[in-house]
């Protein structure tokens, strides 16, 4: 188990390999906190080779995009089975951001702290939401869910610019888009309670995109190649298209996105 004293590598795998829930929140809030006291050593030398596959609730089902079920935001069933969505959106995210800790292992200091203060944010959500969860008679597991959301992280997992390109400044930052509708949504059909927890989430997801902009121009400068150009072809190399609807631009200037890659972002219509 994560304990103090120990190397951030295997405190970061604990925490991505735990199945239950209530565990993985926990270990993650731990360890967070041990970083800050400064606890945790930063020794790759020491990290673990293979840390498997994410941890998720044995009884969790997941299917096809396709297969989960629409529902309308009416009534309490079709209120869970929304919040069960985004729940499950905010345990992958978790899962991101250990593997973003584990999976890169020669940068800065600073990298590996913000991605701790991610994972320690991304499992704040996701526990606002089982508590919502658990206020409508339901708990994470309860509904089918999403399997396509571990997909990103395989393909981009050899190159950490790769990785904050489509993870953080591409997965992450759609989240920044949709949000608002979903707030209005919420609101429309009474859900406050919901609304308020996307609120918070959507204020705070910028500052985890903004780490994604920072160190995906970070390690391109280190390459020499220009990172606006770099994010355009890396989009286009893992069929990352543009957005469905519109962009939320205010947001994703605050989280380091430039007129050009905000662009090759927006919808065709709208170019
Ligand atoms: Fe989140
Ligand atoms: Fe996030």
């Amino acid at each position: 188990m994560s304990g103090d004293g120990r190397n951030l590598f295997h405190a970061a795998a604990d925490c991505f390999r735990a199945d239950d829930a209530t565990t993985k929140v926990s270990l993650t809030r731990h360890t967070a906190a041990a970083w800050d006291r400064g606890e945790l050593q930063l020794d790759a030398t020491e990290a673990p080779a293979s840390y498997g596959r994410p941890g998720m609730p044995a009884r969790l089902v997941l299917v096809a995009p396709r297969d989960v079920p629409k529902r309308p935001l009416g009534g309490s069933r079709g209120a869970a089975a929304f919040v069960h969505a985004i729940a499950h959106i905010e345990f992958n995210a978790i899962n991101l951001a250990w593997d973003c800790v584990l999976r890169f292992r020669d940068l800065p200091r600073q990298y590996y702290a913000d991605w701790v203060s991610v994972a320690r944010d991304e499992a704040e959500h996701f526990a606002l939401l089982a508590a919502r969860l658990a206020e409508l008679g339901c708990e994470y597991g309860d509904f089918p869910a999403h399997d396509g959301l571990w997909q990103m992280a395989e393909k981009t997992r050899n190159d950490a610019a790769a990785r904050m390109a489509l993870v953080p400044r591409y997965l992450e930052a759609r989240g920044l888009d949709v949000a608002p509708g979903m707030i209005t949504r919420l609101e429309r059909s009474g859900d406050t309670a919901t609304a308020a927890i996307v609120r918070r989430i959507l204020r705070e997801e910028v500052a985890h995109v903004a780490a994604g902009t920072r160190w995906f121009r970070f390690l391109c400068a280190e390459r020499g190649v220009d990172s606006e150009r770099e994010f355009i072809r890396l989009l286009r190399t893992h069929g990352a298209g543009r957005a469905a609807g519109p962009l939320n631009d205010e947001a994703r200037e605050l989280a380091g996105f430039t007129p050009a890659e905000l662009r090759a972002l927006k919808p065709v219509s709208t170019d």
